[in-house]
């Protein structure tokens, strides 16, 4: 890296880690000045018991929560609205956020509106929203349930929003948005089903994978996100064929944290599509970055420097026949995972319609991921990666 400049490096917070790490959740909540949570998540959650391990792990009959269970699967303004209001209603004073990334990123928005002035648009970073947020939000404590986005150590929040008739995912980021404290409990994450597991999983390798090839310097991350890399590759075949190893799931959700602390080094072209598609249409986001990652692969080929194709083949362990360059390697690699996940290979298969053509080709140009992408992306080239995936 050239000494020619002062890097700034962010590297987060305290965790508690393995099987029934959720019993630490009593001790962590006064710590942290927590009297009242909230206890935000999703219905599934509610249903398959999760929340009522986590408000059990207080300890106490007398302990005083209250609970929100209304997050969609892709986040919106309005549940975060709905749950601010019972955060306030109910003289709460933190939050708990149980469950996956949509869940935590919703929890990072009430904590953001309950003590900053303006709507969830003020804090969109695309319009200098970071520095309107000068306020520090109420405690919050993220239990991931699913290993995949890595949101429990990361400073941001998508949430879609819609103004004037257009819908699009904003995002909030901001050293204050980081949560104080993360339980990952692998025992939580047993019962998630084959399609979750794959979906967020591949979502927590693509993130690995964008970082390390992120043309960003940051060495601290270059060597997190390898190791997140070798973890994930390694156990998400292991929790596909055998979803009660607990020892995989802990994999899992160490390397999807890992992977989440390395979002400083900036993501690709590829979560700017799916992160368009995602505002308009409910598909897991991690399913949608592995249906691109072939072709992003493919679009970054000229990009992507020899060394650091095999240094990622290296790292996931893969056999490469000898004629085939590593990223063709990679790329068989990715296509034959999504086969076994029976994750579609192309868009038009995973249900995104080719008329959105022209509203997701703007909408991706307008995230940012794609600015760290290795290579240069115009609309031109969007237009090109579009044709590639759907
Ligand atoms: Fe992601």
């Amino acid at each position: 890296m050239p000494f020619d400049k002062i890097y700034k490096y962010t590297v987060p917070i305290s965790l508690d880690f393995g099987p029934g790490a959720i019993e630490g959740l009593a001790k962590a909540l006064p710590r942290l000045g927590t009297s009242r949570p909230l206890f935000v998540c999703d219905k599934g959650i509610r249903e398959c018991g999760l929340l009522d391990i986590a408000t059990q792990a207080l300890n106490s009959d007398a302990a005083e929560y209250s609970t929100f269970d209304g997050i969609a699967s892709n986040p919106r303004e309005e549940n975060v609205l709905e749950a601010l209001g019972v955060y306030q209603d109910e003289a709460c004073n933190g939050i708990v956020a149980i469950g996956g990334g949509s869940v935590i990123d919703a929890a990072k928005g009430v904590g953001l509106l309950a003590s900053n002035q303006g709507d969830l648009d003020t804090f969109d970073i695309l319009d200098g929203g970071a520095a309107k947020i000068t306020n520090k939000p109420p405690p919050l404590v993220a239990v991931p349930t699913t290993a995949g986005t890595g949101s429990e150590v990361s400073r941001g929040a998508l949430i879609i929003t819609t103004r004037e008739g257009v819908t699009r995912k904003m995002i909030a980021a901001s050293p204050l948005l980081v949560p104080q404290h993360a339980i990952l409990d692998p025992s939580l994450t047993l019962s998630l089903p084959p399609l979750l597991t794959a979906g967020s999983g591949m979502d927590a390798i693509c993130h690995a994978i964008e970082e390390y090839l992120s043309p960003r310097s940051h060495p601290v991350v270059e060597s997190i996100a390898l190791g997140a890399l070798e973890r994930l590759a390694q156990a998400l075949p292991r929790v596909m064929k055998d979803p009660a190893n607990l020892t995989g799931r802990g994999q899992m959700l160490m390397g999807a944290m890992m992977a989440g602390i390395g979002f400083e080094k900036g993501l690709g072209v590829g979560h700017s599509m799916s992160h368009a598609i995602g505002a308009l249409h409910d598909i897991h986001h991690g399913a949608l970055n592995a249906t691109l990652l072939p072709a992003c692969f493919e679009f970054n080929r000229n990009e992507i420097p020899e060394e650091a194709a095999t240094r990622l083949c290296d790292t996931i362990g893969i056999e490469r026949q000898s004629q085939d360059t590593p990223l063709d390697s990679l790329i068989a690699w990715a296509k034959a995972l999504n086969e076994d996940f029976t994750i579609p290979q192309r868009l038009r298969d995973i249900g995104v319609p080719g008329e959105d053509r022209e509203i997701l080709i703007e909408l991706a140009m307008a995230d940012h991921c794609h600015r760290t992408n290795p290579r240069r992306c115009e609309k031109a080239d969007m237009e090109e990666l579009w044709e590639r995936a759907w």
